[in-house]
This record gives structure tokens, C-alpha cells and sequence, in this order.
């Protein structure tokens, strides 16, 4: 990611979700074809260890059924409804997302992959990651700027497992703490961008310039306001993700 005067590209955050319900083939179709620059993900592992693109610790608040994610296989997953107003939709893996953005070919589209899970877990979640991106061939980029995938955490040590692990791929620390956002942490785990809040970019916009001057680029997050989108573009920001990458795609093209 480099940051530059040009204006901030747009992310899809869980797709296109306020049109469709989170983290489903729908909601990113919807984003890809609304001209989303990029998507955004969070993975958990389930019981047999796969990733899947949920959000919350547990399936309740977006299916049909109820208990963890962790205490699940993939199959049970599946059987759940993921949709809403009575459009079914099934849970989203990984691979499945990964598949739908590389087969996007009217533009190369970045996939934005947040890690979400207990600390028990150890390095699981990010070997798994890891061997997934591999799989697919998008683990080894020629540059930051090409990487089809970036990594992101609130978890300082998953970012800096996966730069050690994977030098190549770009890697956002988010956090909410402007102190720690502003502060050396980004430096010592090696995010080549830092991830505030737009309540957090709101109260200190200076810490645009500060990651900038650090070499390092700016991704926020949720920026669905049109005010917020708009001190985004002056701002410098690099990545804004929304769930409304169609209208937030047309407002910075208005900017
Ligand atoms: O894109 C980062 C943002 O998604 C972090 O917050 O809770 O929506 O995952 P959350
Ligand atoms: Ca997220």
C-alpha cells in the first residue's frame, strides 16, 4: 500500500453489508460489482479447521443456529441459514472468498483478512492462513503494492507472526488507542499500515501524517458517514472500509 494524493480506495467491510447480510457471497458479489477496490474479511477456525468468514466468537447473531464457531465443524456450519429476509445463505469459507476475488477479472481487487481468534489457538489461525494463501499463490508478493491479500489484527502478535513468517505480504495493525496506533508498535511488529477507527481518526487526524512519516499507510474503518469519508480523502487516508462501498465509490469520485 503506498500513500499518496490520490483518493482513498474503498473497502468492502464484511461486503457489501448493508445491503447484504455479512460475510456471505451475496454481500461481496454486491461489493465486486459496485467497484469496490478491496474486501474485507474476519476468519475464525473451526472445530475440524477450516476458516470460515465470520465475525462474532459465536454464529448467533447472523444465522439460524446458536454456539461457537471454535465448537463447530464446517459441516455443521453449513447446514446453517446465514441469510436474511428470507434469501437463505450459507457461511462463506475462506477459500470460497479468496476464489470469488481472484476470479474477479474486470480489476484486481484486494482481499483485506482480519484474524479473529483466542489466544489458546497459538500460531493455528495464521499457519492456517498462511498455507491458504500459499495454496492459492498469493503468499509470496512481488511488492506490497501487488499483494492481492493484506493482513490485518488487533493482536500485535499475529501481525508480527505473519511478517516474520511472510515478509512480502502488507499487514495493518488496527487498534483504537491513537497512543498505540502513534506510539512504536507498529514499528516492532512490522505493520507496513496502522488500522484506527474513524472515531479515532476523528479526534486525531494527525496520526495520518505521523504513519506517513513512518513509511506506512493509513486503513480506517467504519467509515460509512459521508463527513467521515470526506475528511478521509483530505486526510490522506489510504483505505477506507465501508459498508457502503457503492456510495462511498461515488462520493470520492464526487470529492
Ligand atoms: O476492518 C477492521 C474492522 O472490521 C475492525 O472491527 O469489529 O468490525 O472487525 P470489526
Ligand atoms: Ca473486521
Amino acid at each position: 500500500m503506498s500513500q499518496d494524493s490520490r483518493a482513498p480506495f474503498v473497502v468492502a467491510h464484511r461486503g457489501a453489508s448493508a445491503a447484504r447480510p455479512e460475510h456471505t457471497l451475496a454481500a461481496y458479489e454486491l461489493a465486486l460489482e459496485e467497484g469496490a477496490d478491496g474486501v474485507e474479511c474476519d476468519i475464525r477456525l473451526t472445530r475440524d479447521g477450516h476458516l470460515v468468514c465470520v465475525h462474532d466468537r459465536t454464529v448467533d447473531r447472523t444465522s439460524s443456529g446458536t454456539g461457537l464457531v471454535s465448537e463447530m465443524t464446517l459441516d455443521e456450519l453449513r447446514e446453517l441459514d446465514f441469510g436474511v429476509d428470507g434469501a437463505p445463505a450459507a457461511v462463506l469459507t475462506l477459500s470460497e472468498l479468496i476464489t470469488l476475488v481472484l476470479d474477479w477479472r474486470s480489476r484486481p481487487t484486494k482481499l483485506f483478512i482480519e484474524t479473529k481468534h483466542p489466544v489458546r489457538y497459538g500460531a493455528l489461525v495464521e499457519n492456517k492462513l498462511l498455507a491458504e494463501l500459499q495454496r492459492f499463490g498469493i503468499a509470496t508478493p512481488a511488492s506490497a503494492d501487488h499483494s492481492r491479500a493484506v493482513v490485518m489484527s488487533f493482536a500485535a502478535t499475529a501481525v508480527w507472526r505473519i511478517r516474520r513468517a511472510a515478509p512480502l505480504l502488507p499487514t495493518v495493525l488496527l487498534g483504537e488507542s491513537s497512543r498505540y496506533l502513534g506510539g512504536s508498535a507498529a514499528t516492532t511488529v512490522g505493520a507496513t499500515a496502522v488500522g484506527p477507527s474513524v472515531k479515532t481518526l476523528r479526534e486525531h487526524p494527525d496520526l495520518v501524517d505521523k504513519a506517513a512519516a513512518a513509511g506506512r499507510a493509513t486503513y480506517c474503518w467504519t467509515v460509512d458517514d459521508p463527513d467521515d469519508v470526506r475528511l478521509c480523502a483530505d486526510l490522506g487516508v489510504g483505505w477506507v472500509a465501508t459498508n457502503h462501498p457503492g456510495r462511498t465509490k461515488a462520493l470520492l469520485t464526487a470529492v
